[in-house]
């Protein structure tokens, strides 16, 4: 897709948040890779700073905390006055709490804010440029299996991943008509990766377990999928095939239109059932 290559091109500018570990990381190595001026955003500074070091391209690195408006609007303000309106900006910053549905709306809030309020509100900064201005542009926002066939176990994230997949449909649908498909929107949505989310204490030396996919992996899978100007980027990894996400998002749909109860895959009564559709 000719119009990906310009945004994903030597000297075009990509904004990624929570890029100083994992899933960020990987997409901020592979951009600079291809040549890509980097504004690099995180919570960790010295993650960060060292991130930075390591990239062989020009990077703006800048410490804030997504969930603060005036972190994001020092974020806008660094990219606007040193790079210009940026080609891709990357929804990527997220974190996982086992916040239940009766948890404090306080308790709920961080996860609220940082998973979802922050795209919308990076979004509302640096949207306005991009539509306004006439070179090709995307933005992606990083979703989760957990915000479309939602297990059971951490409420807050799945609502806020709901509410990003939602928020950047809503968004691709209005730039399609705004601006013709010069500016699009894409939903992310990794499956299983090894990353400081999932495993919190692991060492640089520690071998991946064998489910999960690399970040690299995620990123390989997402960036060949983006070329292809794929709206749903639905990553498997080494247990869940393509084929068993699309059982699963089924099978949630068809609890709605079947009558079943909510969760149904989760309900000790449709085991049974739920085993035997996903072997059909
Ligand atoms: N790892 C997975 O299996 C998986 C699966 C589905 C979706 N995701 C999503 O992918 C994205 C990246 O996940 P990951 O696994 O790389 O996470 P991670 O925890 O390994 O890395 C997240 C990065 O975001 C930064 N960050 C967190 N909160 C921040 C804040 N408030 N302000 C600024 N920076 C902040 C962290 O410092 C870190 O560098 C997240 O949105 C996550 O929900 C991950």
């Amino acid at each position: 897709m000719d119009r990906m290559k310009r945004i994903v091109a030597k000297g075009s500018v990509a904004v990624i948040t929570g890029a100083a570990k994992g899933i960020g990381a990987a997409i901020a190595q592979d951009l600079a890779a291809r040549g890509m001026v980097l504004a690099l955003f995180d919570r960790d500074e010295a993650a960060l700073g060292a991130l930075a070091r390591r990239l062989d391209t020009k990077v703006i690195a800048v410490t804030g905390d997504v969930a603060v408006r005036e972190d994001c609007e020092a974020l806008h303000d660094a990219v606007r006055s040193r790079t210009g309106t940026p080609h891709l900006l990357v929804n990527n910053a997220g974190l996982m709490r086992r916040i239940g549905p009766w948890a404090s709306p306080d308790e709920w809030r961080e996860v609220l804010d940082v998973n979802f309020t922050s795209a919308l509100r990076l979004q509302h900064l640096f949207m306005p440029d991009m539509i306004d201005g006439d070179q090709p542009a995307a933005i992606v926002n990083l979703g989760s299996k957990e915000g479309i066939t939602t297990p059971p176990g951490q409420a807050a994230y799945s609502v806020a991943k709901a509410g990003i997949k939602v928020l950047t449909e809503q968004l691709e649908h209005e730039l399609r008509n705004a601006t013709g498909g010069r500016v699009s929107a894409h939903l992310l949505v990794p499956g299983y990766t090894y990353t400081p989310m999932n495993f919190p204490d692991a060492r640089p030396s520690d071998r991946k377990p064998d489910a999960p996919w690399s970040a690299e992996q995620t990123v390989d899978y997402f960036m060949a999928r983006l070329f292809n100007g794929d709206f749903y980027i639905l990553c498997p990894d080494n247990e869940v095939t393509p084929a068993m996400d699309a059982r699963r998002i089924r099978w949630a749909a068809d609890d709605m239109i079947r009558n079943r109860p909510a969760l149904s895959r989760w309900h000790p009564d449709y085991a049974t059932e739920f085993a035997a559709w996903m072997k059909s």
